[in-house]
């Protein structure tokens, strides 16, 4: 490399973290920027006084041969575990076993211990909202937040956020803003349950995908995750779609119904409900871009949309700009 140049990403998600490890290891200097208090994105673990629950991704399948290599070096350093939950399906039919043979993944003992693990020595300027990326008189980019404040000069900026929020940060390179611009993002629910003694099912996990209800799964059934029987009941896009606007008060009814249905249970009294909305949870179409890029402005931007909305697309998504960067 001829010299280190400096990098700031926005959003530390994962294919924003997975772009910094790379580029960091190559000798950049990176900053990542993240409008949360925390890092993570999509990957979200929710803390409460019943315990951990996962907000956003469950788990996930690796399948790409760099992945699987990424990925031995997490389960050796115990950020990652392999679940084996006994897997359900529910369909016309009703409830049924559906165990497979695909391995499924999770940071250990919570999925932001994974996204944290990997984020150790790296920069980053978290609460910070980036709402312009602006070109100074040299031509180097600087980052404007919503207090008003400047960061940089950067040499390259890169865009790890989902697709419509790249959209107003990518204005500078008009063709990156309008592919994103393309992207359209689905909404979704998710409804964190607990409960004081552990419901009387075989299900540690369920597939629905249909009418209300897309996801089930045992929260507590996972490695690490102690404490009450915790349950993680995800909405399918169309419902959420349905109901965007509705209070938190009557997702948490509906879906709990939906889920006592699908369980075919009479639920004991609920300890703890929390009902979270996703406003971009996964684009709308897989795509092959990899990543997009304009370097001839020192403009990329990355994330899940570039590929299919899965963790490992997050992450190989990431890996591409850093490629793009270092090798050109
Ligand atoms: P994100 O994780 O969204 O990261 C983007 C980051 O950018 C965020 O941290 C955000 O705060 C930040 N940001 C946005 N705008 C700004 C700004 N202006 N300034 C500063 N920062 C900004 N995938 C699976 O493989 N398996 C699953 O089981 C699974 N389940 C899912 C369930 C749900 C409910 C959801 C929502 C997603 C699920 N996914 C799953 C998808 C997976 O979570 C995503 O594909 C992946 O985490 C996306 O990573 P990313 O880095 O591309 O984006
Ligand atoms: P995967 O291989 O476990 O699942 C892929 C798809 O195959 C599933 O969506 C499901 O429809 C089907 N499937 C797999 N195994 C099944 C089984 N045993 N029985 C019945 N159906 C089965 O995981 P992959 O490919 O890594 O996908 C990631 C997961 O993340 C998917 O389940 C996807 O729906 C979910 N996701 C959820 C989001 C949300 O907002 N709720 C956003 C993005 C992804």
């Amino acid at each position: 490399m001829s010299h280190p140049l400096h990098i700031a990403i926005i959003g530390a998600g994962l294919a924003g973290i997975s772009a910094a490890r790379s580029l960091d290891e190559a000798g950049h200097q990176v900053v990542l920027f993240d409008k949360s208090r925390g890092s993570g994105g999509r990957l979200s673990s929710k803390r409460t006084d019943f315990g951990n629950f996962e907000l956003g991704a469950q788990y996930f399948t690796a399948r790409d041969h760099s992945f699987r290599q990424e990925l031995k070096t997490w389960l050796d350093a115990g950020h990652v575990e392999e679940w084996t939950p006994r897997l359900y399906q529910f369909d016309q039919a009703g409830l049924r076993l559906s165990d497979d043979d695909q391995q499924r993944f999770v940071g250990f003992p919570r999925m932001t211990a994974w996204s944290r693990a990997l984020l150790e020595g790296l920069q980053l300027v978290s609460s910070t909202r980036i709402e312009q990326v602006q070109a100074d008189a040299e031509g180097r980019w600087l980052l404007l937040d919503d207090q008003q404040a400047t960061h940089g000069p950067y040499d390259r900026v890169i865009v790890a956020t989902p697709a419509p929020q790249a959209v107003p940060l990518l204005q500078a390179a008009s063709q990156l803003a309008h592919t994103a611009s393309q992207v359209q993002m689905l909404a979704g629910w998710t409804l964190a349950l607990s409960f004081g003694a552990p419901l009387d099912t075989p299900v540690d996990a369920c597939f629905v995908r249909q009418g209300a209800i897309d996801w089930i799964s045992r929260n507590s059934s996972k490695p690490g995750r102690e404490g009450p029987d915790n349950w993680v009941i995800q909405s399918t896009p169309d419902w959420a779609a349905a109901h965007l606007e509705d209070s938190k008060e009557d997702i948490i009814r509906q879906l709990q119904q939906a889920f006592a249905d699908v369980l075919g249970l009479q639920l004991p009294t609920v300890d703890f409900a929390h009902a979270h909305r996703w406003l971009y949870a996964r684009p709308d179409q897989q795509c092959d871009w990899g990543a997009l890029a304009a370097p001839e402005l020192g403009l990329y931007a990355c994330g899940d949309w570039c590929l299919g909305g899965r963790v490992e697309n997050a992450w190989l998504s990431g890996i591409d700009i850093a490629e793009q960067l270092t090798y050109g």
